[in-house]
């Protein structure tokens, strides 16, 4: 809703050229540090876990571990992370995506989840969606069911929503805010 929108909005912090020349960089830790909008952001989050029938969460290194976690728990769900490239010690799958310039791999545990399991993927931004799109893939590759994506912020003038919109196959994309 809008109050909890302006809220969050309240807390997030526009950086000008970071990384890079030309770049806004969102910046979430202030909303982080303050306990009563961190406390608004899981309780929405945790909501959305519930509305979309989710049985896991899965959390996107790095900032998605901050935001999925504590949802999960809130929600009364297990949390699968979803790393980069060489630090889950078990048997994983990895999956590539393609970046602005290169690409980068995620991993999840093969076993994390599975058949009759239901996940819902958390993060803070979607972008170009490049990397939420390639953790749907490791989900539906385990053999479980997407239950939908919850981001923080979604930017709008990115063509993110339309690149996963393949990968999604009709399972919702919520963003609690768009910019
Ligand atoms: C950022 C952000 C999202 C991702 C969005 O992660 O946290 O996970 O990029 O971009 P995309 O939609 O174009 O894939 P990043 O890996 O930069 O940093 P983090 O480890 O701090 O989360
Ligand atoms: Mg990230």
């Amino acid at each position: 809703d809008e109050k909890l929108r302006d809220l969050l909005l309240a807390h997030i912090h526009d950086v000008p050229d970071y990384p890079e020349p030309g770049v806004m960089f969102k910046d979430i830790t202030p909303l982080l540090a303050d306990a009563k909008a961190f406390a608004a952001l899981t309780d929405a989050l945790a909501g959305l876990c519930e509305k979309y029938g989710a049985t896991k969460v899965v959390g996107l290194e790095a900032r998605g571990f901050i935001l999925g976690a504590p949802a999960a728990v809130r929600a009364g769900l297990g949390f699968v992370p979803v790393r980069k490239a060489g630090k889950l010690p078990g048997a994983t799958l990895a999956q590539a995506y393609s970046l602005e310039y290169g690409t980068a791999e995620i991993e999840m545990h093969a076993d994390a989840v599975g058949a009759g399991d239901r996940v819902l993927v958390i993060d803070d931004v979607l972008a170009t969606g490049g990397t939420a799109e390639a953790s749907l893939r490791l989900i539906r590759r385990a053999g479980a069911e997407v239950a939908g994506v919850v981001v923080l912020m979604e930017l709008g003038f990115l063509p993110g929503r339309a690149r996963l919109a393949e990968a999604l196959d009709g399972a919702p994309l919520e963003a609690l805010i768009t910019v």
